[in-house]
This record gives structure tokens, sequence and C-alpha cells, in this order.
């Protein structure tokens, strides 16, 4: 596997850029720089990390920095490239990565063409400025760029505690989506089961004690077992009457709700099949009460 390159500079100060250089320090490699937008920020990290230089000037990187990693958001990676392709840098001898997922290492075409190697590196995980640098632990972090760089990508991934996964560039915006749909719409999901609790009645903190610990509980299930398995409720059941009662409700107090329930209702309708607890003519049972809501569904697989 490469060894590390050393040292590294941090562009951006936000949640992912203090979690990623927080482990490294942690973990024995020196940053060298953090260089963001404001420098409030930039010097509050570069404390905390122990790098000497803090500056809202990328022309403030230091000339021995060997590994950049711009952790800025999406929009901002090409400038930031760009810019730092202006400058009188040793490219060739550096590796510059950024860590959006839905964006291939060709954003850092600026750098490359400088000779730098270039990668995207995203960790699979997310981060707010409280996440502990533990949040490394275990998770897989995808990589691709050129070969080179995929390697330094392995030593850094390794070195934060993660699981390097090397993947082509057609994949990246396809896993981002995946990850984005697990831990996104999941959240959003709790927020739109509060509002139901909350028109039932409840104030809205209620209504989330209410359902913690079945969020918890299924959570747990879904650590040990497939989405298949996992899945329990009226539509495991084939239980047509009680989702027409759900329905009703909705069209009632939240006829808002009604497409996203529709179109999550008959995927969970797939699940169930293909998890073998729903015969055909359940599930088409299922599919007739949703469609009479909202329209036609696709083929059962
Ligand atoms: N947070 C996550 O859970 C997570 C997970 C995986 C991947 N990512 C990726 O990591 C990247 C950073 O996300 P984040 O959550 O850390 O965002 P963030 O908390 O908003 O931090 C972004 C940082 O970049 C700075 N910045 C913005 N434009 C800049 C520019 N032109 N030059 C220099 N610095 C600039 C911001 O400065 P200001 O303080 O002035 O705004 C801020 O310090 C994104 O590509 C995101 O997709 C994030």
């Amino acid at each position: 596997m490469a060894v590390l390159p050393s040292p590294i500079a941090c562009i951006g100060a936000g949640a992912m850029a203090t979690a990623l250089t927080r482990r490294l320090q942690s973990r024995g490699h020196r940053v060298a720089a953090v260089l963001s937008r404001r420098q409030a920020p930039a010097e509050a990290l570069a404390a905390a990390v122990e790098a000497p230089v803090a500056s809202t000037a990328l022309a403030d990187l230091p000339a021995d920095v060997r590994l950049v990693l711009c952790c800025v958001p999406d929009q901002a990676v090409y400038p930031v490239a760009e810019t730092l392709s202006q400058l009188p840098h040793p490219w060739p001898a550096c590796t510059v990565l950024h860590t959006a997922g839905a964006l291939t290492s060709g954003v850092l075409a600026p750098v490359a063409e400088q000779g730098a190697g270039t990668l995207s590196f995203h960790p699979v995980q997310t981060f707010t400025a409280a996440t502990p640098p533990s949040a490394f632990e275990g998770i897989r972090i995808t990589l691709e760029g050129d070969p080179e760089a995929v390697a330094v990508g392995q030593a850094l991934a390794t070195k934060l505690g993660g699981i390097p996964l090397t993947i082509n560039p057609k994949a990246r915006t396809q896993l981002h989506l995946a990850a984005s749909m697990a831990s996104n719409f999941f959240v959003t999901l709790q927020a739109l089961a509060a509002d139901v609790g909350a028109a039932a009645g409840l104030d809205r903190s209620e209504a989330q004690a209410l359902l913690r610990p079945l969020v918890a509980h299924t959570w747990a299930n879904l650590r040990d077992h497939t989405p298949e398995d996992a899945l329990t409720g009226p539509i495991r059941r084939g239980d047509a009457e009680t989702v027409a009662r759900h329905l009703e409700a909705l069209q009632a107090d939240l006829p808002g709700l009604l497409p996203a329930y529709v179109v999550l209702a008959t995927e969970t309708v797939r699940v169930a099949v293909r998890s073998g607890s729903l015969s055909h003519a359940e599930a088409q049972a299922l599919l007739n009460v949703l469609q009479r809501a909202i329209g036609p569904a696709d083929p059962l697989p």
C-alpha cells in the first residue's frame, strides 16, 4: 500500500474538513494548513489540529504540502481546483482529492493538467460539526481517480479507520444517490411520521417519543437482517383493509402526504413480495387499493 503523503493541507473548515483533519491529526499526521473562505473558522480548525497556517488565500498553501483535501461544497470544487492550478506549487509531487460524493475526480482536471494526482474520496457517513472523529471507524470510503491517487486514497482511508472501496466513475453518482436515499430520506420519513402524530393531536416531541423506540428497534433489525427480512406491518401481512384505512385518514387530515404514502407503500409491496411473505394475489389486492388513491403502478417483480 502507498505511504500517505505528508504534510497535508485542508481547504474548507466545515463538517467534513473538521472530521478528517481531527482524525488525521489524532493519528499522528501533520496538518500544515487550513485554508477556507472565512478566516475565523479557518483559524479555529487550524488551532484544533495544530496547523501553523490558517488563511482565506489559497496562495498561502505551503510549498511542502503533498496532499490537499478539498472539503468544500460541491459547487466550489472546480473553482478551487482552477485557483490551485494557477499556483506555482510542485503539483506532480502532490495528490489532490475532494470529498463530494456526487462528483468524479474529473472535476479536479485543472490540477491534473498541472501534473497532480487526482481523486474523489467519499466517506459514506454523515458528518456535522459535532461528529466525533471515530465516525470513520469501519465505514466504506469510495475512491475513484488515477491509479497512483487511488493508492494514496487507500492509504488515507485505512489511516482513518475506514475500508477503502475503489469504484468506477460511472458508479459515483449512483452510490451517492443510494447514500442520500438511505440517510436523508430516512430523516425525512421520521419528520413525516411526526407530522402524522401531530395530526392525531400529539405535540411533535411526544410524537417523536412515541416513534423513537420503534425506529430504534427497526434499525437494530436492519443491522442483522436484509430489508426483506426486517419488514413487518400491514403490507407484509397483506392487510389491504388497514392500508385503505391509512389512505382514508390521510385523505381526511393530511392529503398532501398521499402521494408519498402511495409511492412508499407500492415499493413496500415489492419488498414484501421479494421476502416471500405476500402472494401475487395479495400484492395485487394491495396495489389495487393504492392505485385507486393515485393511479397505476409498474408490474410486480
Ligand atoms: N457533511 C457530510 O455529512 C458529508 C458527507 C460526505 C461528503 N461530504 C462532502 O464534503 C464536502 C464538504 O461538505 P461539508 O458538509 O463539510 O460542508 P460545510 O460544513 O458547509 O463546509 C464547507 C466549508 O468549505 C468552505 N468553503 C466554501 N466555499 C469555499 C471556497 N470557494 N474556498 C474555500 N473554502 C470554501 C466553507 O466556508 P464558509 O464557512 O465560509 O461557508 C466551509 O468551511 C462536500 O463536497 C460534501 O458533499 C459531506
